[in-house]
């Protein structure tokens, strides 16, 4: 009975989750490529060098990343494993839920299928959304994961991010406004603006969003790594159909030829 309440209990919680973000939260859009191989080998290093202390990818295996990704595989133990895991091994971690769950208040979850389940839009904008607030345990918070339980782990390479009112350009249908006589930019003071204090990290601003944009690409190939393949096998399929259709319909005008 015990078990049952406590399934029942975490079966309803992601409806308070949810019910917690009432104002959604306006995601950047980030453009993956999934036959970007260098993007995803960096994605894969900053993944073992930064997530893997608290996250497990737990359905992937260090060899399936070397052939896919094109790694040999004792480059793969030396950068992407530390644990001493095997090349058969799944990317799994040693740090226990129980313990985890005490450090950071909620467990860190499995990242293998985040991309898949929260989409890469949200997983880039997470990742780039942390915010100084004092009053958290970890001194940060996010503004799209309200109150969150995991530290800025990115934050010496992305700096200070603060958050606070700025003037921004009034944007409307998706189009940057400018004043009509005077052709300068209009604008509006809008507050929950994030800003990074300059020269606190160490990388720019489009560096770091190119090493954030790496990282989910990664992410979304260790979600679907079948995906590359389906589509060739695509490609194939419809190549057949075309081939096909062609002689279906020669052999239609052969078996009407007399009935005309
Ligand atoms: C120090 C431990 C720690 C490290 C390192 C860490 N995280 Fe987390 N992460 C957490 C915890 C704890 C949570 C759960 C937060 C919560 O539920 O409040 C979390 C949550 C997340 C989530 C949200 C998952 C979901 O769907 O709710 C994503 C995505 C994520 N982490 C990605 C990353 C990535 C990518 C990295 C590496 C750049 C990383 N994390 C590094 C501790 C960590």
């Amino acid at each position: 009975m015990k078990k049952q309440f406590a399934a029942l209990i975490l079966a309803v919680l992601p409806i308070f989750a949810f019910a917690n973000t009432a104002a959604e939260p306006v995601l950047d859009r980030v453009d993956i490529d999934l036959t970007d191989k260098a993007a995803m080998q960096d994605g894969a290093r900053t993944f073992a060098n930064y997530c893997m202390g608290c996250h497990s990818a737990k359905f992937q295996r260090y060899e399936r990343v070397a052939k896919d990704l094109g790694i040999p595989e004792d480059l793969v133990l030396s950068r992407l494993a530390f644990t001493g895991a095997k090349i058969g091994d799944h990317m799994d971690i040693g740090m226990r839920p129980a313990d985890a769950k005490v450090w950071f208040g909620a467990p860190p979850p499995d990242l293998t299928l985040v991309a898949r389940v929260r989409g890469t839009d949200w997983v880039y904008t997470y990742l780039r959304s942390f915010y100084e607030d004092p009053k958290r345990p970890w001194g940060v918070n996010n503004v799209v994961f309200p109150n969150v339980g995991m530290p800025n782990v990115l934050g010496s390479l992305q700096g200070r991010q603060v958050i606070g009112c700025k003037q921004v350009q009034v944007v409307e249908h998706g189009k940057k406004q400018f004043d009509p006589l005077t052709g300068t930019p209009l604008t509006h003071e809008a507050c929950d603006q994030l800003t990074v204090l300059p020269k606190t990290g160490t990388l720019n601003e489009a560096q770091f969003d190119e090493k954030v944009k790496n990282l989910v690409t990664f992410l979304a190939y260790s979600a679907d790594p079948n995906k590359l393949e389906s589509q060739r096998i695509g490609a194939y399929v419809l190549l057949y159909l075309a081939f096909f259709f062609v002689f279906a319909y020669l052999l239609k005008r052969e078996y009407w030829k007399d009935v005309h």
